[in-house]
């Protein structure tokens, strides 16, 4: 199948926010993304139009049995100009992984990618300059037959939104505190939280509301079953440096892939620094705190990069990390990172397109 993208341009351009007052995911591009799927004509009428309110049968079976999946990457403004993407393939591919899951039909990755590349390019006023900002990008696919029996859609869009951002935390990169999640789990091996999909953030809400009440930026997840290993932090992966080893927890089916994970599991191979990826329970990262070699933990993930955590709440117990700051593996990781994504450093082959 071929596919021509039509383009709409917007007649009515919008002020673009000041740097300093983006924040994360509260501005949106002029433009948008948009493919139709029917059961008759597979994926079709590839379009870009003016960024706008979508309009769904209150049936569509996205509010129902919330069938839908996202990514989340970035564009970013190189010193030279030069409008680049960190490792947008990965993402493709993942969101194909979430599809499967969920009984969506797969997208042709590769014209994503296109469709994807010429959106940028008729947004690309939208990439902020300044340090520590980016476009975020935001594809998703959502189920939008009418029809309340349970049942995969035979109907679908996929979207393309943008969205120029700061920090996703207002700090920048500052260490957080973390509570033990004792009661809710994320997901279960089996379950979905290997797929990027919407319900697994909404069924994380509850616990971060009450560690937010508890004075807490986010939760740390267990496992399901056991809830004694750990699984991923908020809606990140999760590092632990005990004793000179960088240990991160296996993927074992519960866990989302992130693309930043992959790339810190690269970059520390590179810096000949030992990493385990396994088990670990929380008891284990209790004793390292005891015994002293509880050096780093930090958060991964597209939209805050490295997140530093600098105190642990479990059983009531503080779990202090750093003294509460920074450690310097991850900010080293996160400077590295950083600097491959915004052009100023060269990457391995292929990361940056
Ligand atoms: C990320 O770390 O990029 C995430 O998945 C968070 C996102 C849902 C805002």
């Amino acid at each position: 199948m071929t596919y021509s993208i039509s383009i709409e341009q917007s007649k009515q351009l919008k002020t673009k926010p000041a740097d300093e007052t983006l924040g994360f995911g509260k501005y949106y591009t002029d433009h948008m993304f948009i493919l139709d799927y029917t059961a008759e004509q597979g994926w079709h009428s590839p379009r870009i139009i003016p960024y706008q309110p979508i309009s769904l049968d209150p049936a569509a079976k996205i509010f129902h049995y919330g069938q839908s999946v996202f990514e989340g990457l970035k564009a970013y403004r190189a010193e030279d100009g030069r409008l680049l993407l960190f490792r947008p393939d990965r993402n493709f591919k993942r969101l194909n992984i979430s599809n499967a899951r969920l009984s969506i039909p797969a997208l042709d990755e590769q014209f994503a990618l296109e469709a994807l590349i010429k959106l940028l390019e008729v947004d690309q006023d939208w990439i902020p300059h300044s340090e520590g900002t980016s476009l975020y990008i935001r594809p998703f696919v959502i189920a939008t037959e009418s029809a309340l029996g349970v049942a995969p859609s035979l109907e679908y869009k996929f979207m393309i939104i943008l969205s120029p951002v700061g920090s996703y935390y207002a700090e920048g990169i500052h260490p957080v505190k973390i509570y033990v999640e004792p009661g809710y789990v994320r997901a279960v091996t089996g379950g979905v939280g290997n797929a990027k999909t919407a319900g697994n953030y909404a069924a994380g809400l509850k616990a971060q509301e009450e560690a937010t009440e508890k004075g807490y930026s986010q939760v740390l997840w267990l496992d399901g079953v056991h809830k004694k290993f750990i699984e991923e932090v908020g809606s990140m992966n999760v590092f632990f440096k005990i004793n000179g080893t960088v240990i991160t927890p296996v993927l074992n089916g519960s866990i989302l892939e992130g693309i930043t994970r992959s790339s810190i599991l690269e970059l520390l191979e590179h810096m000949n620094i030992p990493v385990e990826q396994r088990q670990l329970s929380m008891e284990e990262v209790y004793q390292a705190y005891q015994d002293g070699t509880l050096e780093e933990a930090f958060g991964t993930g597209t939209a805050a990069v490295i997140s530093p955590i600098g105190e642990l709440n479990w059983r009531d117990e503080k779990i202090i990390i750093q003294e509460g700051r920074t450690g310097e593996l991850a900010a080293t990781l996160y400077h590295t990172l950083t600097s491959i994504q915004h052009g100023r450093i060269e990457g391995p082959a292929g990361w940056v397109v």
